[in-house]
Protein backbone atom coordinates (compact mmCIF):
# COMPACT_ATOMS: atom_id res chain seq x y z
CA UNK A 1 0.00 0.00 0.00
CA UNK A 2 1.21 3.08 -0.70
CA UNK A 3 2.44 5.59 2.28
CA UNK A 4 0.18 8.25 3.46
CA UNK A 5 1.64 11.83 2.20
CA UNK A 6 1.62 12.87 6.04
CA UNK A 7 3.93 9.75 6.76
CA UNK A 8 6.03 10.56 3.60
CA UNK A 9 6.49 14.57 4.59
CA UNK A 10 7.63 13.95 8.50
CA UNK A 11 10.32 11.08 6.82
CA UNK A 12 11.48 13.47 4.74
CA UNK A 13 11.89 16.37 6.73
CA UNK A 14 14.66 15.57 9.31
CA UNK A 15 17.36 15.82 5.89
CA UNK A 16 15.36 18.02 3.93
CA UNK A 17 15.88 20.69 7.05
CA UNK A 18 18.93 19.92 8.84
CA UNK A 19 21.58 22.89 8.54
CA UNK A 20 23.70 22.45 5.43
CA UNK A 21 26.71 25.34 4.91
CA UNK A 22 26.74 26.23 8.34
CA UNK A 23 23.20 27.74 7.76
CA UNK A 24 19.26 26.41 8.82
CA UNK A 25 16.07 27.52 7.40
CA UNK A 26 14.74 29.62 10.31
CA UNK A 27 11.14 31.09 10.48
CA UNK A 28 8.48 30.83 7.75
CA UNK A 29 8.59 33.93 5.35
CA UNK A 30 6.09 33.27 3.12
CA UNK A 31 3.98 30.34 3.35
CA UNK A 32 3.22 28.04 0.12
CA UNK A 33 -0.23 29.36 0.39
CA UNK A 34 0.59 32.84 0.41
CA UNK A 35 3.04 32.33 -2.27
CA UNK A 36 0.67 30.22 -4.91
CA UNK A 37 -2.07 32.75 -4.55
CA UNK A 38 0.34 35.44 -5.73
CA UNK A 39 1.82 33.45 -8.19
CA UNK A 40 -1.97 32.77 -9.13
CA UNK A 41 -2.76 36.58 -9.55
CA UNK A 42 0.49 37.43 -11.48
CA UNK A 43 -0.56 34.61 -13.75
CA UNK A 44 -4.00 36.27 -14.23
CA UNK A 45 -2.64 39.72 -15.42
CA UNK A 46 0.23 38.32 -17.34
CA UNK A 47 -2.76 36.18 -19.00
CA UNK A 48 -4.73 39.50 -19.29
CA UNK A 49 -2.20 42.05 -20.66
CA UNK A 50 -0.59 39.54 -23.65
CA UNK A 51 -3.71 38.04 -24.89
CA UNK A 52 -3.67 37.15 -28.54
CA UNK A 53 0.54 37.72 -28.83
CA UNK A 54 3.21 35.08 -28.62
CA UNK A 55 4.93 35.08 -25.29
CA UNK A 56 8.61 34.28 -24.15
CA UNK A 57 9.22 33.29 -20.40
CA UNK A 58 12.56 33.28 -19.93
CA UNK A 59 13.97 31.72 -16.60
CA UNK A 60 17.31 32.72 -14.94
CA UNK A 61 19.05 29.28 -13.88
CA UNK A 62 18.49 28.31 -11.13
CA UNK A 63 17.13 30.06 -8.63
CA UNK A 64 13.51 31.39 -11.19
CA UNK A 65 13.08 28.25 -12.23
CA UNK A 66 10.54 26.90 -9.27
CA UNK A 67 8.77 30.39 -9.45
CA UNK A 68 8.82 30.04 -13.70
CA UNK A 69 7.37 26.20 -13.14
CA UNK A 70 4.37 27.32 -10.99
CA UNK A 71 3.37 30.71 -12.92
CA UNK A 72 3.28 28.90 -16.44
CA UNK A 73 0.37 27.03 -15.22
CA UNK A 74 -1.19 30.19 -13.83
CA UNK A 75 -1.16 31.62 -17.42
CA UNK A 76 -3.67 30.78 -19.72
CA UNK A 77 -1.85 31.33 -23.59
CA UNK A 78 0.28 29.35 -25.68
CA UNK A 79 3.62 30.06 -24.85
CA UNK A 80 6.97 29.02 -25.09
CA UNK A 81 9.59 28.47 -22.59
CA UNK A 82 13.51 29.37 -22.48
CA UNK A 83 16.75 29.16 -20.17
CA UNK A 84 19.84 31.62 -19.40
CA UNK A 85 22.39 30.62 -16.73
CA UNK A 86 25.02 33.42 -15.68
CA UNK A 87 27.64 33.58 -12.55
CA UNK A 88 26.61 33.02 -9.66
CA UNK A 89 25.59 35.76 -7.13
CA UNK A 90 28.14 35.15 -4.43
CA UNK A 91 31.24 35.54 -7.46
CA UNK A 92 28.98 39.03 -9.04
CA UNK A 93 28.11 40.05 -5.03
CA UNK A 94 32.29 39.91 -4.16
CA UNK A 95 32.78 42.49 -6.78
CA UNK A 96 29.32 43.92 -7.54
CA UNK A 97 29.12 46.31 -10.26
CA UNK A 98 32.56 45.85 -11.22
CA UNK A 99 32.23 43.22 -13.59
CA UNK A 100 29.43 42.02 -15.91
CA UNK A 101 27.64 38.82 -15.37
CA UNK A 102 28.65 36.20 -17.53
CA UNK A 103 26.13 33.84 -19.32
CA UNK A 104 27.14 29.75 -18.97
CA UNK A 105 24.18 28.93 -21.09
CA UNK A 106 22.25 31.48 -23.90
CA UNK A 107 19.16 31.36 -25.22
CA UNK A 108 18.30 28.34 -27.65
CA UNK A 109 16.33 30.11 -29.77
CA UNK A 110 16.30 33.94 -31.65
CA UNK A 111 13.95 35.92 -29.72
CA UNK A 112 14.11 38.76 -32.52
CA UNK A 113 10.03 40.03 -32.66
CA UNK A 114 9.29 38.17 -29.92
CA UNK A 115 7.12 39.22 -26.84
CA UNK A 116 10.04 38.16 -24.09
CA UNK A 117 8.94 38.11 -20.11
CA UNK A 118 11.72 37.89 -18.07
CA UNK A 119 10.84 35.66 -15.07
CA UNK A 120 13.47 36.32 -12.14
CA UNK A 121 13.77 35.18 -8.49
CA UNK A 122 14.39 38.59 -7.00
CA UNK A 123 15.61 42.06 -8.00
CA UNK A 124 17.94 42.95 -5.40
CA UNK A 125 20.72 45.39 -6.39
CA UNK A 126 19.63 44.92 -10.43
CA UNK A 127 23.15 44.37 -11.53
CA UNK A 128 21.96 40.77 -12.90
CA UNK A 129 19.08 41.70 -14.52
CA UNK A 130 20.41 45.46 -16.16
CA UNK A 131 23.05 42.96 -17.48
CA UNK A 132 20.83 40.50 -19.12
CA UNK A 133 17.97 42.96 -20.21
CA UNK A 134 20.55 44.83 -22.19
CA UNK A 135 22.13 42.22 -23.80
CA UNK A 136 18.62 40.63 -24.76
CA UNK A 137 17.11 44.07 -25.67
CA UNK A 138 19.73 44.11 -28.33
CA UNK A 139 18.80 41.34 -29.87
CA UNK A 140 15.54 42.97 -30.91
CA UNK A 141 12.33 41.45 -29.09
CA UNK A 142 9.57 42.77 -29.68
CA UNK A 143 8.84 43.64 -26.13
CA UNK A 144 11.12 42.77 -23.12
CA UNK A 145 9.16 43.11 -19.51
CA UNK A 146 10.18 41.62 -16.38
CA UNK A 147 8.39 39.62 -13.78
CA UNK A 148 10.05 38.87 -10.41
CA UNK A 149 8.46 36.93 -7.64
CA UNK A 150 10.33 39.44 -4.79
CA UNK A 151 11.44 43.28 -5.07
CA UNK A 152 13.92 44.43 -2.58
CA UNK A 153 14.40 48.22 -3.69
CA UNK A 154 15.97 49.23 -1.01
CA UNK A 155 19.02 47.12 -2.11
CA UNK A 156 19.20 48.44 -6.29
CA UNK A 157 22.19 49.79 -7.49
CA UNK A 158 20.71 50.10 -10.82
CA UNK A 159 17.06 51.46 -11.86
CA UNK A 160 14.95 48.21 -13.56
CA UNK A 161 11.46 48.78 -14.87
CA UNK A 162 9.62 45.78 -13.00
CA UNK A 163 6.66 45.39 -14.82
CA UNK A 164 5.26 42.24 -12.21
CA UNK A 165 6.23 41.84 -8.82
CA UNK A 166 4.81 39.07 -6.66
CA UNK A 167 5.96 40.99 -2.93
CA UNK A 168 8.14 43.59 -1.83
CA UNK A 169 10.51 42.49 0.79
CA UNK A 170 13.07 44.07 3.33
CA UNK A 171 16.68 43.27 3.59
CA UNK A 172 16.78 39.78 5.36
CA UNK A 173 18.11 37.18 3.02
CA UNK A 174 15.87 33.94 2.73
CA UNK A 175 15.77 30.49 1.11
CA UNK A 176 13.25 28.02 0.23
CA UNK A 177 11.15 28.12 -3.35
CA UNK A 178 14.20 27.98 -5.52
CA UNK A 179 16.20 30.45 -3.32
CA UNK A 180 19.31 28.75 -2.06
CA UNK A 181 22.48 29.26 0.42
CA UNK A 182 25.37 28.02 -1.46
CA UNK A 183 23.11 25.89 -3.43
CA UNK A 184 21.24 24.46 -0.43
CA UNK A 185 17.62 25.01 0.52
CA UNK A 186 15.58 25.40 -3.14
CA UNK A 187 13.52 22.66 -2.23
CA UNK A 188 11.76 23.92 0.89
CA UNK A 189 8.36 24.13 -0.49
CA UNK A 190 7.71 27.99 0.95
CA UNK A 191 10.18 30.74 1.85
CA UNK A 192 12.09 30.80 5.02
CA UNK A 193 14.87 33.38 6.43
CA UNK A 194 18.08 32.03 6.96
CA UNK A 195 19.73 30.99 10.78
CA UNK A 196 23.22 31.35 10.47
CA UNK A 197 24.95 28.73 12.49
CA UNK A 198 26.96 30.67 15.59
CA UNK A 199 30.27 29.45 13.50
CA UNK A 200 29.06 31.48 10.29
CA UNK A 201 29.15 35.14 11.80
CA UNK A 202 28.37 36.26 8.33
CA UNK A 203 26.28 35.86 4.59
CA UNK A 204 29.97 36.25 2.41
P1 LIG B 1 21.09 41.24 -8.03
O1 LIG B 1 22.01 41.30 -9.20
O2 LIG B 1 21.71 41.84 -6.81
O3 LIG B 1 19.73 41.81 -8.31
O4 LIG B 1 21.02 39.71 -7.67
C1 LIG B 1 19.91 38.97 -7.70
C2 LIG B 1 20.29 37.52 -7.45
O5 LIG B 1 20.90 37.34 -6.17
C3 LIG B 1 19.03 36.72 -7.42
O6 LIG B 1 18.70 36.25 -8.69
C4 LIG B 1 19.34 35.64 -6.41
O7 LIG B 1 19.87 34.50 -7.07
C5 LIG B 1 20.38 36.23 -5.48
N1 LIG B 1 19.76 36.67 -4.23
C6 LIG B 1 19.50 37.93 -3.84
N2 LIG B 1 18.90 37.97 -2.63
C7 LIG B 1 18.77 36.69 -2.23
C8 LIG B 1 18.20 36.07 -1.05
O8 LIG B 1 17.66 36.69 -0.13
N3 LIG B 1 18.27 34.70 -1.02
C9 LIG B 1 18.83 33.96 -2.01
N4 LIG B 1 19.35 34.50 -3.13
C10 LIG B 1 19.33 35.85 -3.24
MG1 LIG C 1 21.97 31.96 -5.24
Amino acid sequence: MRKPVEDFEISQKPSTYEAKAGARVGQVFLDATTVSERVSQLGAEITQDYRGRELLLISILKGGVVFMADLVRTIDLPLEMDFLAISSYLKEHVDAGQKAVRFLKDLDQPIKDKDVLVVQDIVDTGLTLHYILRSLSLRRPGSLEVCTLLDRPQQRLVDIPVRYSGFTVSDDFVVGYGFDFRQAFRNIPYLAFLELEPSQPTLF
